[in-house]
């Protein structure tokens, strides 16, 4: 498995894996239009060929603030959304970027646990934050990447 950065190629990909994953998946164009903005950064999971696994996260100053992760269901429990994060915070960290924060809906136990893994902590709740179905999302927090 190898992680590298996101080019043009992979969003049909990326998108499928969104689609797979998510109630309110980013589409095709949303993903065209943050590839090309200098405020966004991604990376994905590459096996065979295949994209298993990405991750976005939006850069406000010195702040990273992850817009998604995920991993072809096919192939968790293998390390590699802890891969994708650990790179993330090394790219962050060469783009002086200093904390990570990120959402996540309460009721998502895989996600929190390996946001706790990966040493963030939770900062409070968001009433309602989400929609598909509509719940409250967990706000959390790691600095010193
Ligand atoms: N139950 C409990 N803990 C889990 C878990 C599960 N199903 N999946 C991952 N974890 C936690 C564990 O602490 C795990 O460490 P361990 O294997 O040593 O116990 C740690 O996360 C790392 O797991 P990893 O194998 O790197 O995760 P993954 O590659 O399977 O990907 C997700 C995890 C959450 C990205 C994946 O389940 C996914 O794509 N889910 C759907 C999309 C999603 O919900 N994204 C998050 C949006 S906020």
């Amino acid at each position: 498995m190898q992680v590298r950065n996101m080019l043009q190629k992979d969003i049909k990909s990326v998108a499928e894996l969104e689609k797979q994953c998510f109630s309110q998946p980013w589409s095709e164009n949303s993903l065209k239009e943050s590839l090309e903005s200098k405020s966004y950064y991604f990376l994905v999971a590459e096996e065979a060929d295949e994209v298993i696994g990405y991750m976005g996260v939006t850069i406000i100053l010195e702040e990273a603030d992850v817009t998604n992760i995920a991993v072809n269901s096919e192939y968790r429990r293998q390390g590699i959304a802890e891969t994708l994060i650990h790179c993330m915070f090394q790219v962050c960290k060469e783009k002086g970027i200093q904390a990570m924060t990120l959402e996540v809906r309460v009721s998502n136990k895989p996600a929190i646990q390996l946001y706790k893994k990966m040493g963030f902590c939770s900062a409070g709740i968001r009433k309602n934050f989400y929609q598909k179905p509509i719940e409250d999302a967990m706000i959390m927090w790691k600095y010193q990447l």
